[in-house]
């Protein structure tokens, strides 16, 4: 593995996806976890306006914070870990690990930023594990814009709507993508069957730690930690 081109290919592009990354027995572990976490009918947590308005259906798991230790591995795995070092620099931070959960019939996450891009020097990234393939019958492709991590705030418009340039992305079982949270983002709907990604967040040193709070949609800029909108775009 190329450390510098792959890291050098996340910042020409704002993200990066590499297949084959993890091994198929370290996924089907994980499967195993987040299937037993999960049950069959998972609640929604969010409140009704989030649903609503930012075309959001995800339910959340932070399995560390459970002391579920085999989502400890990833964090260890020596190409992770490398490729980490080679994007972020020394000392970057890990934010948590969030299992994401959609259920079928779901829209999937309306285009944002995971957070104010007004500083480029100040972001997250994403580090997304997928333990089952996303397909085309089941739906929840990740959607990207290829550069945009590098053309400010996402433009106000339709929160659904195709932009130009996008690209769809199907990882597969085993693969990992890193996306720089300034990147221009979306998930599909889910319409075939339940959708399961797994999000090791991480920041360079010296971000703060709630960097993540607001999130830029295309109508709104919306605040996690108070479940509330905090500016109207129009
Ligand atoms: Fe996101």
């Amino acid at each position: 593995m190329d450390l510098k081109a792959l890291s050098d290919q996340f910042w020409r592009d704002g993200y990066l996806l590499i297949e084959d990354f993890f091994s198929m027995q370290l996924m089907d572990q994980m499967t195993n976890a987040i299937n037993e976490h999960y049950g069959v009918d998972p609640e929604f947590w969010h409140t009704n306006e989030f649903l609503d308005r930012a075309k959001t259906e995800v339910i959340p798991w932070f399995p560390q914070n459970e002391g579920c230790l085999l989502f400890n591995e990833v964090d260890q795995h020596p190409y992770f870990k490398a490729l980490s070092k080679a994007v972020l620099g020394e000392d970057s931070q890990t934010l948590y690990c969030m299992v994401m959960f959609s259920k079928q019939g779901t829209v999937g996450q309306a285009w944002h930023q995971d957070c104010d891009p007004d500083d480029p020097k100040r972001f997250n990234i994403n580090r997304l594990i997928y333990t089952s393939d996303i397909r085309q019958d089941i739906g929840g492709e990740v959607v990207v814009v290829p550069r945009s991590h590098l053309r400010g705030e996402i433009p106000i418009g339709d929160p659904e709507g195709e932009l130009p340039g996008q690209l769809v992305l199907r990882p597969k079982k085993g693969s990992l993508i890193f996306l720089h949270g300034h990147t221009w983002h979306r998930v599909l709907p889910i319409h075939g069957g339940n959708r399961i990604s797994t999000n090791y967040r991480a920041v360079p040193k010296g971000t703060p730690l709630d960097i993540t709070d607001i999130c830029v949609y295309r109508n709104m800029r919306y605040h996690f930690g108070s479940n509330k909108v905090v500016e109207e775009r129009q």
